[in-house]
């Protein structure tokens, strides 16, 4: 299933003119962003650790000639690019396609080996389960899952070795722990809170003057880095008992969630949060 673009409306109006503007794109998927960007004539350096997003990438290459430019590289490689640029663009997770093609193991609902990573490279959920200890395991399913009998649950998955999405659906007692349980094994094999975090940290620096950084995130451990860190980023550090003379940084200009239209259209869309801040110095 091709991916349908989520609050891409707002991010656009978030944006603003962004004729001959810079914009890196860190989650190109299936490029509904990149291209939005471009047709409204900005410039874009697009990043995606997926490899299989390579050649969608190349049309727009050769569409958009000296205009887009891709990345095959985790978005924490942001700092790598030497220039400042107008704005940074985050569509958190992962695409329709990631999740629709059962080999790449990313849902239950299709059986398919239990690998879910992003980048096809380094340790599936497979080899994760392997590799941590019981209460290592357990510490992922109740950090990234909630998941409430943790160490129950992890010693169970540990002594069964699931190899397919089956294989470890079919361990969980509770079905509304099943989500949980395959989102968690997602977010550790991706290091999906260490991804966001390093990247972040580079966007200030990134950002010319009037640079604006938009996230959208779509559960709510990413949610609450991306508000933490745009807390931050738009309070003055002081002390509280003087008065404010310094302005922060960054000021908040948007944090909206979809409307009803967006949500019966696009299921996907469902729990989406969108939040811009704007570098004003
Ligand atoms: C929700 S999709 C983006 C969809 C895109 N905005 C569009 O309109 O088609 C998220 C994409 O980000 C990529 N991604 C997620 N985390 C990443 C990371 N840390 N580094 C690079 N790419 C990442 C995934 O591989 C996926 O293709």
């Amino acid at each position: 299933m091709k991916h349908i673009p989520v609050l891409l409306n707002s991010v656009i109006k978030a944006l603003g003119d962004v004729r001959g503007r810079k914009i890196i794109d860190a989650t190109f998927g299936a490029g509904g962003y990149s291209r939005a960007f471009l047709d409204a004539g900005a410039e874009v350096v697009a990043f995606d650790k997926d490899p299989n997003v390579i050649s969608d990438a190349e049309d727009l290459r050769t569409g958009y000639k000296g205009r887009f430019s891709f990345v095959n590289k985790a978005f924490s490689n942001i700092s790598e690019l030497k220039e400042q640029v107008d704005a940074i663009v985050f569509d958190l997770g992962i695409s329709s396609m990631q999740i629709d093609t059962p080999s790449r193991g990313f849902s239950f609902r299709w059986d398919g080996p239990l690998d879910m990573r992003m980048s096809e490279s380094g340790e599936t959920a497979a080899d994760l389960i392997k590799n941590l200890s019981a209460q290592d395991l357990a510490d992922v399913l109740r950090d990234y899952g909630d998941i409430k009998k943790a160490t129950v649950l992890a010693n169970k998955i540990k002594k069964a070795n699931p190899e397919t999405t089956f294989e470890l659906k079919e361990l969980i007692n509770n079905p509304k722990d099943i989500a949980p349980v395959f989102q968690a094994l997602r977010i550790a094999v991706n290091d999906e809170m260490g991804e966001l975090e390093t990247a972040l940290d580079s966007v200030p620096d990134l950002l010319k003057t009037g640079g604006k950084c938009i996230c959208v995130t779509f559960h709510s451990l990413e949610d609450r880095v991306v508000k933490n860190k745009f807390k931050k980023w738009t309070t003055v550090a002081g002390d509280p008992r003087l008065p404010v003379i310094a302005e922060a940084q960054f000021k908040l200009i948007k944090s909206e969630t979809p409307g009803k239209k967006e949500l019966s259209d696009n299921p996907r869309a469902r729990s989406a949060h969108m939040r811009a801040v704007i570098k004003s110095y």
